[in-house]
C-alpha cells in the first residue's frame, strides 16, 4: 500500500541523508558519549550529546558502523532529542524509532541500539558532571 510505501521511505530517507552525522569533542566537560554495540550482528553506534547549562540537549552528533536500519534509526534519534532535556531523552523508546521507521522485527536490535547509545551517552554526561541532578540541571 502506499502507506507502507511511504514508512519505507521513511528509512530509506534517514540512509541516504542521516542528519547530524559527526563528532563532538568528548574532552569537554559538557559533552557525554555513547558507544555501544549490538551483540547480534557487530554492528557499532557513537551517540554524543552536549548539554546546555539548563539540562537540555542542544547539540547531538552520530557515528554508526552497520546497517542501513541502525543508521536510520540513529538519525532519527538525534533529531528527536536534540532540544529535549536529559531526562526526556532518556525516555525514548526503541519501539517510537522503529515505529516511525516501519522496521521489521528483523531490524528491532537496530533501533535497540539508538536507545541503548542515548542511554550511554546520558550516563556519561552524569559520570562527568557529578554535582548535577538526573535531570542535568547544576544542584543548588
Ligand atoms: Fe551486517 Fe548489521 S548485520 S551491518
Ligand atoms: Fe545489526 Fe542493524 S543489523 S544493527
Amino acid at each position: 500500500s502506499s502507506q507502507v510505501r511511504l514508512y519505507h521511505q521513511k528509512v530509506i530517507d534517514h540512509y541516504e541523508n542521516p542528519r547530524n552525522v559527526g563528532m563532538l569533542d568528548r574532552k569537554l566537560q559538557n559533552v557525554g558519549t555513547g558507544i555501544v554495540g549490538a551483540p547480534a550482528c557487530g554492528d557499532v553506534m557513537k551517540l554524543q550529546i552536549e548539554v546546555d547549562d539548563a539540562g537540555i540537549i542542544k547539540d547531538v552528533k552520530f557515528k554508526t558502523f552497520g546497517c542501513g536500519s541502525a543508521i536510520a534509526s540513529s538519525s532519527y534519534m538525534t533529531t528527536l532529542v536534540k532540544g529535549m532535556t536529559l531526562d526526556e531523552a532518556g525516555r525514548v523508546k526503541n519501539t517510537e524509532i522503529a515505529k516511525e521507521l516501519s522496521l521489521p522485527p528483523v531490524k528491532l536490535h537496530c533501533s535497540m541500539l539508538a536507545e541503548d547509545a542515548i542511554k550511554s551517552a546520558i550516563k556519561d554526561f552524569h559520570s562527568k558532571n557529578p554535582s548535577k541532578n538526573p535531570l542535568g540541571r547544576p544542584t543548588l
